[in-house]
């Protein structure tokens, strides 16, 4: 596609979003935060800033939504990479589709109200034992990361939600320059209904079968790239489910999005390792199996954060 066309395509897509609820105070978070962090007076200096996109967008199928297609994503590699990058010195704004995993929360259970707490007495409420640790890590750790200025999150549900927070975020980030970070872990719709031709109320089940047709969302990854944050480091995930394409699929969005890196994996196997895939090799990443407790975050976001120290500094000369 040209680049005349993918322009129609993104500028369709976002005049049909239905407008971003509090855009204003969204964007004012968004200059505080990147501010306290990154001082205009600082000359240049300051705390590498990171997006990290967490979680999958829904496609609602009616304005009053009832029904919606939705991506699969858990959120917990998005939530253990904010972890790390926050570890490693960087300031982090986690982009994350709402009720999904949260960094430090990890090891809490599914239901962490219901099961980690029990009555004390009648009245009060206490942490119930085999859980104290992990509670009093959880609220310690992420309380220390949000009041210290180091997180800043921004929830999402819908993929109109996403595409236009992203847009605001990176513009946002340009003044970074190349202390700038995407990790774009999210699982984005590939497909959508405009706003303007989706049905207003419930589509009814009584008319029949459903006939419907979906728009291509445009990959934004490349204006994102090329006119949104020209000089942020870019790291995009591929998904498949068959290892076979995998490779090649991620090496061909790599030159066709112009990411610094791709994160290859596999539904089955993300969890123990994924392939940083670049211009020059392609790298395995796996988690130490030695460990139970171990991840493959770990060791993924230590090579990551090592390729952007090089890419400023290339960048600097
Ligand atoms: O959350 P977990 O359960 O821990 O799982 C993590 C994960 C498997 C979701 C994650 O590791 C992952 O692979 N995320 C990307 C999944 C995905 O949507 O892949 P894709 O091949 O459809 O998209 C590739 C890239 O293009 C993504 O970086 C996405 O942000 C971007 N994209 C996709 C669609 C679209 N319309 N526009 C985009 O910009």
């Amino acid at each position: 596609m040209d680049s005349m066309a993918l322009h129609d395509e993104i500028d369709s897509f976002f005049d049909s979003a239905p407008p971003l609820k509090d855009a204003a105070k969204i964007t004012d978070n968004l200059k505080k935060f990147i501010e306290s962090n990154f001082p205009v007076s600082g000359e240049g200096k300051g705390r590498r800033v990171v997006c990290v996109t967490s979680g999958g967008t829904t496609v609602p199928l009616e304005q009053r939504c009832v029904r919606y297609i939705d991506n699969f994503s858990s959120g917990n590699r998005g939530a253990a990479s904010t972890e790390y990058f926050i570890k490693a010195g960087y300031a982090v704004i986690f982009l994350y589709r709402r009720g999904t995993c949260q960094p430090y929360c990890r090891s809490l259970p599914d239901d962490p109200l219901l099961e980690c707490f029990e009555f004390a007495d009648e009245l009060d409420v206490q942490v119930r034992k085999p859980y104290s640790e992990a509670v009093k890590g959880a609220i310690r750790n992420h309380h220390a990361a949000v009041s210290s200025g180091l997180l800043l999150k921004l929830p999402f549900t819908t993929i109109f939600e996403y595409l236009q927070m992203l847009r605001i975020i990176a513009i946002s980030m340009r003044s970074l320059g190349p202390q700038a970070m995407f990790y774009l872990a999210a699982a984005v719709s590939d497909f959508y209904v405009p706003w303007k031709s989706m049905a207003e109320h419930k589509i009814q089940s009584a008319s029949g079968p459903l006939d419907m047709r979906l728009m291509q969302v445009p990959k934004m990854l490349s204006v994102l790239r090329m006119e949104w944050t020209p000089m942020a480091f870019c790291i995009s995930f591929k998904l498949e489910t068959d290892s076979k394409i995998l490779l090649e699929k991620a090496s061909i969005a790599l030159k066709k999005y112009k990411m610094h890196s791709v994160v290859a994996n596999e539904l089955l196997t993300r969890k123990e390792e994924v392939t940083v895939v670049t211009t020059d090799q392609n790298i395995l990443v796996q988690r130490d199996k030695t460990r139970v407790d171990s991840d493959v975050e770990d060791p993924l976001i230590g090579l990551l954060v090592d390729k952007h120290s090089t890419y400023i500094k290339e960048s600097s000369t």
